[in-house]
């Protein structure tokens, strides 16, 4: 059958290619993966290793040793000098005089201090430790035994070579570099915290007080109740906050938002009643988180959202945080108007501003 001798002949081809193929593949190697190119770069090989000064003059050698362990004594000095300047120049007067100094002279101790390691580290790798090549072939991350032994071989030969365990003057030199490099952050991070102050006690009290006046901020000027249109929200200072030497400070805790929203909006608790008027409420500016301005109101769901971290407060429930990180509520300013129809404050924060770690510390 002309048609079945056919077939058998057209199947007898198409097998002896397969098994053509299925040859020609093992010897090439996974067909998957394999990549064969005619041009394939030559591999240069290494250039001509060239002895450096330090290899071939002992006493370069010797030169470039004082060099390096005297770059990490610089160093060592570096952050001596960094702590010097900052016990000789308080900033805590707030001189301005007494600030720059202390700027300028910690930060050349600190430029001394790293670049004191930073250059004798290179000096020392390009100058005295071994420069040959070498090879390292991959393989797989986790080694076997042999690999692991062969490390352990790998590292004392570099020790050897690096003369990290010989040369003690070099290695107890960055050692010691590398000790006091921090210290100058430590001591500095002292500056930051309130000086001779109770932070718990700052944060309770600020500026508001019973008839002290809501005013706009920047200007200072007052806010009449009538001024606060439903919807609105003002950014409010204490009146008499531009007039104060420490102005920054008492704003970072005083800082309010006004917003008015319709009264029947408000869930307010029974001992909250009249800390608002007519609708008319006041929160503390100073994130419940890490004290950022929440700054961002969002007028139809009455939200403040914090920028820093998303923390949202919820201003129609008293504030209370419905998103985000931020521990407790925005403490609430309680407010009404006087005689002249201007807002005031009734009383004080009744809790401290700011992150929830001063209430927990109160
Ligand atoms: S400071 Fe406001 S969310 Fe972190």
């Amino acid at each position: 059958m002309a048609q079945d001798d056919s077939g058998s002949v057209e199947l007898t081809e198409t097998s002896s290619t397969a098994v053509e193929h299925a040859v020609e593949a093992e010897r090439l190697g996974d067909p998957g993966t394999a990549i064969i190119l005619e041009d394939a770069p030559v591999n240069p090989g290494f250039p001509t290793h060239r002895p450096r000064l330090t290899d071939t003059h002992p006493e370069q050698s010797r030169r470039a040793e004082r060099t390096i362990f005297t770059l990490f004594y610089l160093s060592i000095a570096g952050s001596v000098w960094a702590i010097a300047a900052y016990l000789a120049f308080p900033i805590e007067s707030g001189d301005m005089g007494d600030i720059r100094l202390s700027t300028l002279f910690i930060g050349l101790g600190m430029v001394l201090a790293l670049l004191g390691i930073g250059i004798g580290a290179v000096h020392w790798g390009k100058q005295l430790m071994v420069d040959h090549e070498g090879i390292d072939i991959r393989h797989p991350v986790r080694g076997t035994d042999d690999t692991r032994e062969r490390a352990i071989e790998i590292f004392e030969e570099a020790n050897e070579e690096s003369g990290f365990g010989r040369r003690t003057l070099i290695r107890n030199s960055l050692i010691g570099a590398l000790i006091a490099f921090p210290l100058p952050a430590v001591v500095l991070f002292r500056g930051l915290a309130p000086q001779n102050q109770d932070p718990v006690k700052d944060l309770k009290h600020t500026m508001w007080a019973k008839g002290v006046r809501l005013t706009k901020d920047p200007t200072g000027i007052p806010i009449k109740a009538s001024d606060v249109t439903i919807g609105s929200v003002f950014h409010v200072i204490p009146e008499g906050l531009n007039d104060k030497e420490d102005m920054l400070n008492q704003k970072a805790m005083a800082a309010v938002l006004l917003m008015r929203l319709k009264p029947e909006e408000l869930h307010v608790s029974p001992e909250r009643k009249d800390w608002n008027y007519h609708g008319i409420v006041a929160y503390s500016k100073i994130c419940t988180h890490v004290g950022c301005p929440v700054a961002l109101y969002e007028q139809q769901t009455h939200h403040l959202l914090c920028p820093c971290h998303q923390s949202q407060f919820d201003i129609t429930h008293e504030a209370r945080v419905i998103f985000g990180p931020a521990g407790r509520p925005l403490p609430q300013l309680p407010i009404t108007v006087d005689d002249e129809g201007y807002l005031v404050a009734r009383s004080d924060f009744h809790e401290p501003v700011g992150p929830s770690f001063w209430e927990r510390n109160s």
